[in-house]
């Protein structure tokens, strides 16, 4: 990841915070971005040696996906990599699909997939000119699963997969690569809100269902990531890697 320039969405706190930290002791140059403050992510990204450019981003709204863009650009002058990490989880009321609020249904949609779309949209133009670029799209295991009372959710985390095979395709002529990875339930703060108070009894549960019968830590899963973005994973693109301690075999 030396000199690299990757972009990181969703970077204030959790899974996107540890993997800013972890790209930036790999030599990257770090864009965090976020709807919420990134300056605590800075500030460890700048602890551990790395450059960190800190931007505002709504992920919903494609101008701001350019401003993201344009503004990394105009600092690094190139975009190497794009993880596309944000989106709305921990906040999202867990119910029957029946029983699940429209505007809730709405709101997960167009953060955790028009977000995605928006934010590939944004970077592909100078990916392509550059002639090389790997993107990482989020998913979840609950996309393949099909986790019980979270129909939203799970469904958005589907149509990111589907996204990263077509534009995978659309893209690769180009020397793009673009892969998704579905981790199960991950000991973040928010798959703690997620959970509520069942969250220590669920992830008892969820380790006894995996080959390997432990729960997912923060840092169990930025290997894949950086195994991604990097060239030793230089002819995939268009896969799923589940980083669910097998959970599901595909
Ligand atoms: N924690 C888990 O159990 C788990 C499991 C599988 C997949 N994931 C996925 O991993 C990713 C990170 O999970 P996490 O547990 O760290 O979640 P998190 O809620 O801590 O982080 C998500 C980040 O996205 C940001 N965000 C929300 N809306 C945004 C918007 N409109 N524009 C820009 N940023 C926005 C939030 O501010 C937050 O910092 C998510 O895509 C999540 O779906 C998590």
């Amino acid at each position: 990841m030396k000199d690299k320039v990757v972009i990181i969405t969703g970077a204030a706190r959790g899974l996107g915070q540890k993997y800013c930290i972890e790209f930036a002791k790999a030599g990257a140059h770090i864009v965090a971005a976020d709807i919420a403050s990134c300056n605590e992510t800075e500030k460890l990204v700048k602890n551990v040696g790395g450059e960190c450019l800190n931007l505002e981003l709504d992920v919903t709204d494609f101008d701001s996906c350019l401003n993201l863009a344009s503004k990394t650009l105009e600092k690094f002058n190139k975009i190497d990599v794009l993880v596309n990490n944000a989106a709305l989880y921990g906040t999202l009321k867990s119910s029957r699909f029946e029983d699940i609020e429209s505007d809730q249904w709405d709101k997960a949609m167009n953060v955790n997939v028009k977000g995605v779309w928006n934010c590939c949209r944004a970077v592909v133009p100078s990916m392509r000119t550059q002639k090389s670029g790997s993107i990482i799209n989020i998913a979840s295991l609950a996309a393949i699963y099909g986790m019980p009372y979270a129909a939203d959710y799970a469904s958005s985390k589907a149509a990111v997969l589907g996204l990263t095979r077509v534009i995978a395709r659309e893209v690769g002529k180009d020397g793009i690569r673009v892969n998704s990875v579905a981790p199960s339930m991950v000991r973040t703060d928010s798959a703690a809100e997620f959970l509520g108070e069942k969250a220590d009894r669920a992830f008892d549960v969820i380790a006894k269902g995996q080959i390997l019968q432990k729960t997912l830590e923060v840092d169990d899963i930025y290997g894949t990531i950086l195994y991604l973005a990097g060239n030793q994973s230089k002819f995939v693109t268009g896969q799923t890697l589940m980083v669910d301690g097998g959970s599901v075999l595909l």
